[in-house]
């Protein structure tokens, strides 16, 4: 699994415990979900290249290095991924961002994708953004739809992965970069991971 990053940061690890509490409420939640996402985006763009923009200073003019926030598009799957979009859109402002939904059937665990809006992808690097990677099946077909309109590149943040899920994305995705916070012990019979957090979307918005 050569493409997939598991956080050491303790201050993750931290804020992944703190989501476990059964009693964290949804504000709270998110915010945590926020603040995960905003350091796995600083792990995973440590190596990214800068580009020299002219700006105007209190001394004047001078060249500054700045990430080439056009190059960048921000999607996720909703719903559960949504707290996330949002932590990095504060960090990249004008980035745009696209959406994909995705249900999974709660017998067979299968993924059944329902809704695609995405901006123009192409030569971009795309983040993809979704907190649960269980048997990867949601990650796997968002992966393959945001391969077909021929980014330069995908990464992707997510918060808690069971082994099963992550072995998969890494055979079927090796040119995809993997930055989570977490890798938890195993799945359940029902494809919740254990310990994880329960169902991260029902636990960010209260239902
Ligand atoms: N989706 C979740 O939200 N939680 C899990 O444990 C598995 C899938």
């Amino acid at each position: 699994m050569n493409n997939i990053f598991e956080s050491k940061s303790p201050l993750i690890k931290h804020l992944v415990s703190n989501l476990r509490d059964k009693n964290l409420k949804g504000y709270n939640f998110r915010k945590y979900v926020r603040e995960i996402a905003q350091l796995l985006l600083f792990e995973a763009l440590k190596e990214e290249k800068l580009i020299n923009k002219e700006i105007e200073t209190w001394i004047g003019k001078g060249n500054f290095p700045f990430l080439d926030e056009e190059n960048f598009v921000i999607t996720t799957i909703l719903r559960a991924g949504l707290p996330m979009l949002d932590g990095i859109l504060e960090i990249f402002q004008n980035a745009p961002a696209g959406f994909l939904a995705i249900k999974r059937d709660e017998k067979t665990l299968e993924s059944h994708v329902y809704y695609i809006r995405l901006p123009d992808l192409k030569g971009k690097t795309v983040i993809i953004t979704d907190p649960m990677v269980a048997t990867g099946g949601s990650l796997d077909s968002a992966l393959n739809i945001l391969k077909k309109e021929n980014p330069k590149k995908i990464i992707s943040l997510n918060i808690i992965g069971a082994p099963e899920g992550l072995k998969l994305i890494s055979e079927k995705h090796p040119d995809v970069n993997v930055y989570i916070a977490q890798i938890d012990k195993k799945l359940n019979n029902n494809g919740y991971i254990i310990p994880g957090i329960g169902d991260a979307g029902d636990r960010a918005f209260n239902t």
